[in-house]
């Protein structure tokens, strides 16, 4: 068993603490108050307080980083780069589907050195840090070996309301007839987990942000994992679309989103 870096179990102490909250209101779903962000983009109390959570715990720490938030914003501090989302999968949380991640991950000039992702309703914490490997509750992660996407189960993201692009349902096409199933996890960070654990063989998904992805590509990587941008063109933390999988299924994948 890898022992977890020091960074790790701060994150770690964060995310526990930030989720037995979280785990609270997930049984008292009714009470929640939920506003609206934007169409189909809500954001619950839940949200605020896991988040403030997170950096009041995570401040005490690292008091001169920069963080960057998906609810508060950016706080500006030195080069050491701190990125939180408090609940990733914020409408499942309020469907009381338990798909759902909170989300800490560490940058340095933009290298995504650590991150956690912890779903406390199944009580799953995942964490990987550069050069150690991912692993999820004390049990190494590798993606899947799958060779033939006939086989492979692929994530995506489904753009709703607004968000709707163009290509979306021909990208569908070209892969779910393609491939033994697509799954819609409803949070990004899980899917990428997913990837990491060879649940999932691939995902892809557009117009995301830093905060749905940085612990998750850090996972995926360290699981074995290739992380691009749909179109195969590299992937950094500025890039809004993302593509990984098992690195066996990357090119055909990227392919068939390709010829569109
Ligand atoms: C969302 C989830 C979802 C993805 C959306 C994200 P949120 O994050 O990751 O799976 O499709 O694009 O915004 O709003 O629940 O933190
Ligand atoms: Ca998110
Ligand atoms: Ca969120």
């Amino acid at each position: 068993m890898q022992i977890q870096p020091p960074v790790i179990n701060i994150f770690e102490k964060a995310v526990r603490k930030a989720g037995k909250y979280l785990l609270r209101d997930f049984g008292e779903i009714e009470n929640l108050q939920i506003q609206s962000k934007g169409l189909g983009d809500f954001v619950t109390n839940a949200d605020l307080k896991t988040e403030q959570i997170l950096i009041d715990t995570l401040k005490y720490y690292y008091p001169e980083a920069t963080y960057i938030t998906e609810e508060s914003g950016k706080i500006i501090g030195n080069e050491e780069m701190i990125v939180i989302d408090p609940i990733d999968g914020t409408t499942n949380f309020i469907h009381g589907i338990p798909l759902v991640g909170i989300v800490i991950a560490k940058i340095i000039n933009e290298e995504i050195t650590d991150g956690v992702i912890y779903n406390p309703i199944l009580d799953d914490f995942f964490w990987a840090s550069k050069g150690k490997g991912s692993w999820c509750n004390n049990n190494r992660l590798r993606v899947s070996k799958r060779q033939d996407i006939i086989d492979c189960i692929i994530g995506t993201g489904i753009p709703h309301m607004d968000r709707i692009y163009p290509q979306y349902l021909k990208e569908i096409d070209a892969i779910t007839k393609n491939c033994a199933g697509l799954r819609r996890m409803g949070a990004a960070s899980i899917d990428l987990a997913y990837v990491a654990a060879g649940k999932l063989d691939a995902y892809w998904e557009r117009n995301l942000n830093i905060w749905d992805v940085s612990a998750g590509v850090l996972l995926v990587k360290e699981a074995g994992g290739r992380v691009s941008q749909p179109n195969g063109e590299s992937w950094d933390i500025h890039s809004k679309d993302i593509l990984v999988s098992n690195s066996n299924i990357h090119e055909i994948i990227q392919e068939k989103l390709e010829i569109i």
